[in-house]
């Protein structure tokens, strides 16, 4: 294949607009998607997924874990971020390069040339999981936006508006797509509809999500 057929089959798969300072980048991870899997084994091996509990003491479908400076962690007393996994009171592993360069590189295709992620929040579905319609509050800095990447099984996404009262539209998310969402766009509500039972050749039964946030 040469260079230019590369560039036109990429362009292809390309970038979709969802709404100001929001866009669907299909396929943007599919490459790398191995590499990812190899790195975040060795995070899991330090900070096992586990199941938090929301602050009015209801378990979550979503099992989560994290790396990078600060975790996303939940509990009766609230949502935050913290440096310590409150299971084990250690630091969160650190966040392996080939995450913060692909949050990087996804961030700056999407029109966000500066993003420096200092968490990973990582999220996995089973069938039958799904994550209830929210905004992503919990970081310091609006200006900074989410990226979001796909593996494995795919997913139904609610793509809401800024108000809880707007109905999301539901986008099909495949195994290496990547989501930004900032500007605009930074607080929109969002969520998962329940996974469906499938197979895939590189998570099983199992729908994983990174998503990468400047939350300090
Ligand atoms: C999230 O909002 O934290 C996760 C979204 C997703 O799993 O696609
Ligand atoms: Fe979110």
């Amino acid at each position: 294949m040469s260079g230019g057929d590369l560039l036109a089959g990429m362009q292809a798969r390309g970038a979709e607009t969802l709404a100001e300072g929001a866009v669907l980048l299909r396929g943007f991870a599919a490459d790398e998607a191995p590499d990812l899997s190899r790195a975040l084994e060795s995070v899991l091996a330090a900070t096992p997924f586990r199941h938090m509990l929301t602050p009015g003491g209801h378990r979550m479908s979503v099992a989560m874990s994290n790396c990078g400076r600060l975790g996303w962690v939940s509990d009766r007393r609230g949502y935050r971020y913290d440096e310590r996994d409150p299971e084990s009171h250690l630091p969160w592993p650190p966040m392996p390069d080939a995450f913060a360069a692909l949050a990087a590189r996804a961030a700056k295709a999407a029109g966000f040339p500066a993003f420096a992620p200092d968490c990973c929040l990582i999220n996995r579905y089973h069938p039958g999981a799904r994550l209830a319609l929210h905004q992503d509050r919990d970081e310091r800095d609006f200006a900074q936006p989410i990226v979001s990447v796909s593996l494995g099984l795919p997913a139904t996404f609610l793509f809401g508006g800024l108000t809880r009262s707007e109905h999301p539209r539901r986008l099909r998310l495949e195994h290496g797509d990547v989501v930004v969402w900032g500007g605009a766009a930074r607080l929109v509500f969002h969520g998962v509809a329940p996974l469906a039972q499938g197979e895939h050749p590189l998570t099983g039964s199992a729908r994983i999500n990174l998503t990468f946030r400047k939350a300090a």
